[in-house]
């Protein structure tokens, strides 16, 4: 695809080429996400982020990466503070909010709204996550985190077999994932979810029709089994349609050092988009797997700034004069261990 000026709704705008073009200008600003120099290449530049859903890791990676470019960022966070809830539509937002901005991203709970919105902009649009349907940066963070993980073992993302585990009806991390993995060659899919919360049936054809391989297990234990990577998920309830029915779900699978000692082979990656659910009804991934050195939901954290930094870059159209800006850093900063 052509990154300049264009919006990034979905991760079926990808092919291989596209990603590895996203991997190598992160793997470029790495310099600059790990405070060893700095760049003002976009100053005067403004973002607006807008986040109608709850967020940390996202909206602030998105946030610092654009500061870490050197451009500034705006910024609303809730659907009551801002005049949608005056009955506004998104039509009317976007054109309004693009003659503020030159980049937009947006996170909201309809799935299609941030396409919506983006048809109305005019300015490019990153979307941050709409409702239950995709969440492009997060996919590609992974899909990156994947890649490093893989290759420290020797290992390619062709032939990768992964365990997607928990809430993969509600989760657009997971359906985002899947779409882009399904690129590859010779995925095998473990696609464990306590039944009711299977991946929607369509997604699950495009894979099997892809030509990959797809497995459906409904028990933590046997789904884990002989694979490289395991991408555990929280129960999405603030998607369900009652609480009640929320709760039937959480906790019923729970990875922690034991079950990961006696069902996984040894090194097999553990990933989480995060939050996870750390109440004592949920804990999907328990804190006693934060010692083991598989535990890749931090370096996952780490490199959604690269991504997301490599993503304005190509859309703003400055991947070439990045460095032309570029100074050294003249404070004391603990960043320099990023690189994990
Ligand atoms: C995910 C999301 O919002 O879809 N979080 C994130 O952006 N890292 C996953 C989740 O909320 O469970």
């Amino acid at each position: 695809m052509d990154f300049v000026g264009s919006s990034i709704i979905s991760v079926d705008q990808f092919d291989r080429g596209d990603i590895a073009r996203i991997f190598e200008v992160a793997d470029d600003l790495r310099t600059y996400a790990a405070r060893e120099r700095i760049t003002r290449v976009l100053e005067g530049a403004v973002l607006s982020n807008m986040f109608f859903e709850p967020s940390t890791r996202t909206r602030l990676s998105f946030g610092a990466a654009f500061n870490l470019l050197g451009g500034e960022v705006r910024e609303t966070t809730e659907v009551k503070a801002s005049s949608l809830a005056k009955g506004e539509s998104l039509y009317d937002t976007a054109r309004v909010l693009s003659g503020y901005s030159d980049v937009i991203v947006m996170r909201h709970p309809t799935a299609g709204s941030v396409a919506e919105f983006a048809e109305a902009s005019r300015v490019p649009v990153i979307n941050g996550g709409d409702g239950p349907n995709e969440h492009p940066s997060q996919a590609l963070l992974d899909l990156y985190t994947i890649r490093a993980e893989l290759a420290a073992q020797g290992k390619k993302i062709d032939n990768l077999k992964i365990a997607l585990i928990g809430d993969l009806k509600y989760g657009r991390a997971v359906h985002s994932l899947c779409k882009l993995l399904a690129l590859y060659g010779r995925i095998t899919f473990h696609l464990v979810s306590p039944p009711g919360l299977e991946i929607p049936e369509p997604l699950a054809s495009q894979l099997q029709d892809a030509g990959h391989v797809v497995r459906v297990y409904n028990e933590l234990e046997t789904g884990i089994n002989n694979v490289d990577i395991l991408y555990v998920t929280r129960t999405q309830e603030e998607r369900f349609p009652s609480q009640e029915e929320a709760n039937r779900y959480k906790g019923l699978f729970r990875l922690n050092q034991a079950i990961y000692t006696q069902f996984c082979e040894p090194n097999t990656v553990i990933m989480h988009p995060l939050p996870r659910d750390s109440r004592a009804d949920a804990q999907e991934l328990d804190t006693d797997l934060n010692q083991n050195p598989n535990l890749a939901v931090f370096r996952q954290t780490d490199n959604g700034l690269l991504v997301r930094m490599a993503l304005f870059a190509l859309v703003l159209d400055v991947t070439e004069v990045v460095h032309d800006y570029a100074r050294p850093v003249t404070w004391f900063t603990a960043n320099r261990s990023l690189s994990t």
